[in-house]
């Protein structure tokens, strides 16, 4: 029986790979720009990290961990994201010891979370996301912000909608925490079991929920903003100037919550626009508590993640093109026998030259060789028959002009590196 591809996961297939790298490098560059150095964490983490990085009440906790034991009987978990593997790095490796601060990180790598399949949602995705961690000046959090709008639009896409809020500081929450409760108490039996149980220990959750989504007393529900305690207000009136001052256009919406427990004042998601039921193609925001809770000294972060996934969704509802696989340089087109013995190790030193090149190793007949030529794509194909080996010569052609040209053996290298536009 045929093995098959496990459930929400993908190949990238050769065709596809460019795209990636294309994506990857773009990454890599902005990050640079903006200062950001790459990190890579494990695939896996003790189990205990995510419950408490990303909060047990939370979906991605009570339902989508791929966890297991191992042989030594410790709990372990496939990342399903990569902040706490981040904070947990950064904590261990006491980088916030270092003079150099905040610490500017990014990654771009796997994640797992065992969901429901459908288009932009796999099991296994690849986020590309950052952390600065150390400071709380609200000028961070624009920067952010800034960084994965111009993501976005240095790759060409133009539907995107930024969408921000406020979670404020504990302070704030709490008192929004009794607000929540209060309205959601009296009718709490018309929710799910997991809201039942959020009540108490997190009411915010509720607002997150994707089965009691259209219950009528989530839209009327308390509005974190009228909670907001001044310090936390002028954090986020700070953080929208920025914004503003930047021309990087947003709406505030007061239901942003997010679906993960280590946040607190700036939350921000980017929509994009014209493809399936997946909207959200990035979420990010400030983690002011996280380092504590991971064992290290209280120290600011923000950050966002975006997946590469749903990212290249975007770029093919908007009909972005980009990533065109790269030709080789030329192909080998030979007749006769001898020319086929010689072949190999002129292509090997066109190879150690640096020339790209492939030659036939199916034995086709001299037209079949073109059309193998022509498939590839190349703009140079050499012909080789015997009568050329015997004259230490070879025939060049431009595919693009149709031109040909002989030329010696030993010249053939430079030849093409001359005539490659
Ligand atoms: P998140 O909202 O859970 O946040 O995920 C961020 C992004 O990852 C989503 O907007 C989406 O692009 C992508 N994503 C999530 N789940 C899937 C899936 N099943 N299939 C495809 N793509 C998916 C976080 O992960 C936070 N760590 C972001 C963050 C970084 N906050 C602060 N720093």
């Amino acid at each position: 029986m045929m093995i098959q591809i496990p459930r929400g996961t993908q190949d990238i297939l050769p065709e596809q790979v460019e795209l990636w790298h294309k994506i990857e490098e773009h990454a890599k560059a902005l990050c640079h720009l903006f200062n950001y150095q790459e990190i890579r964490t494990p695939i896996f983490e003790s189990t205990d990290l995510f419950q408490r990085g990303v909060g047990d009440t939370t979906d991605i906790v009570q339902k989508e961990m791929y966890t297991f034991e191992d042989r030594g009987g410790r709990s372990l978990t496939l990342r399903p994201e990569g902040t706490a593997s981040v904070v947990r790095s950064f904590v261990e490796n006491k980088r916030y010891g270092l003079p150099d601060q905040p610490a500017k990180f990014f990654y771009n790598g796997p994640m797992f979370r065992y969901e429901r399949p459908q288009s932009g949602r796999m099991r296994q995705f690849t986020q590309f996301g950052v952390e600065a961690i150390g400071s709380k000046d609200p000028a961070i959090d624009a920067e952010v912000i800034s960084l994965a709008m111009q993501f976005y639009q240095g790759l060409g896409l133009k539907k995107l909608k930024l969408v921000i809020n406020s979670l404020g500081d504990p302070e704030s929450r709490k008192a929004h925490k009794e607000a929540l409760v209060n309205h959601f108490k009296p009718s709490i039996n018309e929710f799910c079991s997991d809201c039942q149980a959020r009540l108490e220990k997190n009411p915010l959750r509720i607002l997150d929920c994707k089965v009691d989504h259209d219950h009528p007393l989530m839209s009327t529900a308390p509005s974190i903003l009228d909670f907001l305690n001044d310090e936390s207000k002028d954090y986020f009136a700070n953080v929208r100037q920025y914004l503003d001052a930047m021309e990087i256009h947003y709406v505030v919406d007061p239901t942003l919550v997010r679906g993960l427990d280590y946040y607190n004042h700036t939350t921000f998601e980017v929509m994009g626009e014209g493809f399936g039921a997946i909207t959200t193609l990035m979420g990010g925001g400030r983690y002011n508590g996280l380092v504590s809770e991971l064992g290290g000294p209280e120290s600011p972060g923000i950050g966002f993640a975006l997946s590469i996934e749903r990212l290249i969704l975007a770029l093919q509802a908007e009909k972005v093109e980009i990533g065109q696989p790269k030709p080789i340089d030329c192909f080998i087109a030979t007749i006769g026998e001898r020319a086929k013995q010689e072949v190999p190790v002129i292509i090997y030193n066109l190879r150690r030259e640096g020339i790209s090149c492939d030659q036939d190793y199916m034995d086709r007949k001299i037209k079949a060789q073109f059309k193998q030529a022509d498939r590839l794509n190349v703009p140079f194909v050499v012909v080789i028959g015997d009568e050329e080996i015997e004259k230490g010569v070879v025939n060049v052609k431009t595919m693009e002009t149709g031109n040909q040209q002989e030329v010696e053996i030993q010249q053939l290298a430079s030849y093409i590196k001359e005539h490659i536009s």
